[in-house]
């Protein structure tokens, strides 16, 4: 019974509809552009699909930029979308929308006017839109487009010019012979800039080198765009560099980075003889220091201390120049760290200089660390510690620190207490 009633139902609703066809026929085109780019309008509007509608046109585009055309529907059918028209003569609503689309060369692999398209109109509908023009400098490829539809992956180093009329993407870019070595690394040859491979710059004369502190990370490749220049930050810090002659982003960066060998290995290998060569630690750190260690198995460590693999063992001998970490593992035991390498300020009294701190340094015969001391006469001492296992037992009148040169600067740190210090020698 009820299936019945319903097939009823349809067959009315059916003749109304072709009742009303037959009344209006509203011939409309009808497409979606993010389906069928043609909706676009580059082609014949009458190669579009029609649709019969019945009361009136229309034609929009919605929040990503696609055009749609198809029937109006409902009262207000273009409330709160200025992008909208509707319309009621057949086929109205076929044509260019809005009436200001950009049109640009779009194509890939087009040099030059010999194999450029003729410009038509931008797929996405962007308000300001304009036109590019991309050239890869490595595979001299070129291509150009619409700026609402970017080139899926942007190399830094490659051009991309944009321009604001129809068809103004007509752009020859220049093949430049300035190369500059191109690499990103943490490690290895992009840290020592070695065995680097270059490339063509997309323009200008200008290479870059960078590191990035946090990431530990060093770029190498030329300037990204005319005006890129290293940040205050990063040239005070010298983290970055620009340079002007064909590679001359290659070597050691950042350059005062320390070298150390940096290695392990047994009796009767290059790292335990400590005849291997040394390379660049890895981590910035200023007073950052080398050091040898031998484990209980005999395995010789050798690294920068800012790897951390000493991290707070007594055992590891350090030093602080290049490469300084050499001392074989045989005959003489790396037990005392390179004479020389490792320096303290040097003084003893209560002169202003020594004080403040502003006196010359002594190279170390034992560990690495430095002292600071006032004595129960109200004298100053600063010196490398006595030997390896000399450490304060008064904390608040004497200080060791870890590093060349540590014990520099005004001792004790509490003003009142250098005040009173001069004072009673007046
Ligand atoms: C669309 O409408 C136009 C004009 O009425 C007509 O010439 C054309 O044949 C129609 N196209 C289709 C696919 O119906
Ligand atoms: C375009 O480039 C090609 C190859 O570089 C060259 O042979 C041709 O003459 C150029 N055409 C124009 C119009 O410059
Ligand atoms: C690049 O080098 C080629 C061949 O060495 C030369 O013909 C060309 O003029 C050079 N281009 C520029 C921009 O210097
Ligand atoms: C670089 O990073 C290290 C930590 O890895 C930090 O100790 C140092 O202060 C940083 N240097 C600068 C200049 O920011
Ligand atoms: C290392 O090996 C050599 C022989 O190759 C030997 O004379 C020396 O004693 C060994 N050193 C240690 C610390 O075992
Ligand atoms: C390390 O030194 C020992 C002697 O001290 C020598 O016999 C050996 O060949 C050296 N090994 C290497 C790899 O240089
Ligand atoms: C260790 O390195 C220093 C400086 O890098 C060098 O002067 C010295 O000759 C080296 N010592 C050995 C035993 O190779
Ligand atoms: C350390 O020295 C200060 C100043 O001379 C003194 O007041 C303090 O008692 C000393 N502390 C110890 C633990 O000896």
């Amino acid at each position: 019974m009820e299936t019945t009633s319903k097939a009823k139902l349809i067959l009315f609703l059916g003749v109304l509809l072709f009742s009303s066809y037959s009344t209006v026929a509203l011939q409309c085109v009808s497409c979606d552009s993010s389906k069928d780019i043609t909706c676009v309008g580059n082609g014949l509007s009458l190669s579009l699909p029609n649709v019969t509608c019945s009361t009136e046109c229309m034609v929009s585009i919605n929040s990503f930029g696609d055009t749609i055309r198809g029937c109006s529907i409902g009262e207000n059918p273009c409330e709160g979308n200025a992008l909208c028209e509707t319309c009621s003569s057949d086929i109205c609503n076929g044509g260019i929308f809005p009436d200001d689309r950009l049109k640009c060369l779009q194509c890939d692999d087009c040099y030059n006017s010999t194999s450029f398209p003729l410009p038509t109109y931008c797929q996405n509908y962007l308000d300001n839109d304009q036109c590019f023009t991309y050239f890869d400098p490595t595979s001299l490829s070129t291509s150009r487009g619409c700026v609402s539809s970017p080139p899926f992956a942007l190399c830094g180093n490659c051009l991309y010019e944009k321009c604001s009329y129809d068809g103004c993407n007509t752009l020859q870019p220049e093949i430049s012979n300035f190369t500059c070595y191109d690499c990103i690394g943490s490690d290895g040859d992009c840290i020592d800039g070695q065995n680097l491979e270059s490339t063509r710059c997309a323009h200008g004369n200008t290479c870059l080198v960078r590191y990035d502190n946090t990431s530990r990370t060093v770029y190498r490749d030329c300037v990204a765009f005319e005006n890129e220049e290293c940040s205050d930050d990063d040239l005070a810090n010298g983290f970055c560099k620009t340079c002007s002659t064909e590679n001359c982003n290659g070597g050691i960066f950042p350059e005062d980075r320390l070298l150390c060998l940096q290695c392990q290995g047994k009796n009767g290998t290059d790292c335990y003889n400590g005849t291997s060569k040394s390379s660049a630690c890895s981590r910035i750190q200023k007073f950052d220091r080398c050091y040898s260690y031998i484990d209980h198995q005999d395995i010789m460590h050798r690294g920068c201390e800012s790897d951390d693999y000493c991290e707070g063992s007594e055992s590891c001998i350090y030093c602080s120049l290049d490469g300084c970490n050499n001392i074989s593992g045989n005959g003489e035991s790396p037990s005392e760290p390179n004479v020389g390498t490792f320096s303290c300020f040097s003084c003893a009294g209560n002169d202003v200089a020594c004080l403040l701190g502003s006196v010359p340094t002594q190279p170390c015969e034992h560990g690495n660390k430095c002292l600071m001391k006032v004595n129960a006469d109200k004298s100053i001492e600063r010196r490398c510690v006595s030997s390896l296992f000399e450490t304060c037992e008064n904390k608040t009148t004497c200080e060791t620190c870890d590093g060349n040169m540590c014990n520099g600067g005004v001792f004790p740190k509490d003003g009142a207490e250098l005040f009173y210090m001069i004072k009673i020698r007046v």
